[in-house]
């Protein structure tokens, strides 16, 4: 096992009924900017809940923030912020609305200039204006760790940071609020959650049993839960047990002492600002592309996923690691995605151009910090592969 430092500082106030508790999770003194995004909270109750539970309290809000959120969009909160002496956030929606959050929050204590500079050199976040989370999309992990991404149309970028300054103070999970999810948001999030096992768990043995079995179990209950909540999107159960997965999939813990890999988040990322890919499709694409790719490398992982996680039991390990993969787009497909970049009319040449992009940022990914610029054209050209 590798060396690790893990610190996290998250409360998690999980389950039915319990936005309730923002009224003691909320400092007493505080005043509030809650945020969120188009208005799906305004439509499923949440809204009214924050609310109910936060009445009488000093609050402004901030509405709008888009999926994949923008930077513009965050320098607009930042202002409000501002201008309203605001001293603790909440946000109040999946991970982009939380990402943008965390991102006024650093930009909030940053006066070096434009706070864009916040996501290429992390250590000039020093500190954060607190934040608290409702969260109402499971998938990104983002309500249990201290990571944010952020857009900037101008520059057509998709940059991210990590730091323990912007680690929310407490996450509230109510599996209820997931029941208005639409189809295609809940497959973003499934999606993502699975890919970001996969990302800390699909790399090289260092023998780490804890941490191989914490993912295996959660991909092995993503598996088991999602059909059921495809079934009936109001099966309370499945709902929390899903949710319960994205959380941990991305609160550091599986990833203790375990290389790690994030080349389909990288890459995806360049789909989602270049052609408007939604995230968690965008690592549909990517993974099934990566794990053909790579397969040499992460040979023995891919064998153990296939073995534990889909119990494929055959003699013939190249046939267990094809079927596995086959498994894994089909899975995807399940839950509506595409596993093929023509499908979603994305041109051949994205390979060469988003390969040119990462390049030009010195940007190497992969568990071994050595795929660049032909690698990642090659993953992306190796779609002209046969469909699952
Ligand atoms: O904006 P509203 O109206 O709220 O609608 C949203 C949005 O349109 C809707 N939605 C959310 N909860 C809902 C709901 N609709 C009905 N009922 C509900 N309960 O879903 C749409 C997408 O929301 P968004 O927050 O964008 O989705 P997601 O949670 O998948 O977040 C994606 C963003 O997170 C980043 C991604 O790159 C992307 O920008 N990530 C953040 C990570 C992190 N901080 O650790 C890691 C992730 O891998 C990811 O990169």
């Amino acid at each position: 096992m590798l060396n690790f430092t893990y610190y996290n500082p998250t409360r998690i106030v999980f389950g039915k009924g319990t936005i309730a508790e923002l009224k003691t999770l909320v400092p007493g003194n505080a005043k509030i900017l809650m945020t969120y995004g188009g208005g799906s909270i305004k439509s499923n109750g949440v809204y009214a809940q924050v609310h109910e539970a936060l009445e009488g309290r000093p609050l402004v809000e901030f509405g709008g923030i888009e999926a994949n959120p923008q930077y513009e969009t965050c320098l607009k909160a930042v202002a409000i912020a501002r201008s309203e002496n605001v001293d603790f956030l909440l946000a109040v929606g999946g991970g982009s609305v939380i990402d943008a959050t965390k991102f006024v929050a650093a930009a909030l204590k940053y006066s070096g200039g434009e706070p864009w500079a916040l996501l290429s050199n992390w250590p000039l976040i020093r500190s954060a204006v607190p934040l608290g989370v409702v969260l109402t999309l499971p998938g990104t992990g983002s309500e249990m760790n201290g990571g944010a991404v952020i857009s900037r149309h101008a520059t057509q970028e998709k940059l991210f940071f990590s730091t323990e300054h912007t680690f929310p103070q407490f996450s509230i999970i109510d599996p209820e609020a997931t029941y208005s999810l639409p189809k295609r948001q809940f497959a973003n999030g499934t999606i993502d959650a699975f890919v970001q096992v996969l990302e800390q768990y699909l790399t090289y043995p260092v023998d780490s049993p804890l941490q191989d079995r914490f993912s295996e179990g959660i991909l092995k209950t993503i598996l088991e839960e999602a059909p059921k909540v495809v079934a009936d999107p109001k099966n309370y159960t499945a709902r929390a047990n899903l949710m319960w997965c994205a959380t941990n999939g991305l609160n550091g813990l599986i990833g203790c002492g375990v290389p790690q890999d994030w080349a389909s988040h990288m890459i995806g990322h360049e789909l989602t600002v270049l052609y408007g890919v939604d995230h968690g499709q965008s690592l549909a694409l990517v993974m099934p592309l990566l794990m053909r790719h790579q397969r040499q490398r992460k040979r023995a992982k891919l064998l153990q996923y296939a073995r534990r996680v889909w119990g494929l039991g055959a003699a013939d390990e190249d046939a267990c690691i094809d079927r596995a993969i086959a498994n894994t787009e089909a899975f995807f497909r399940s839950l509506g995605a595409s596993v093929r970049l023509a499908e979603l009319d994305i041109p051949p040449t994205a390979a060469s151009l988003i390969a040119e992009r990462l390049a030009k940022r010195r940007m190497l990914v992969g568990e071994h910090h050595d795929l660049g610029r032909k690698e990642v054209e090659e993953i992306l050209s190796m779609n002209a592969g046969s469909v699952a």
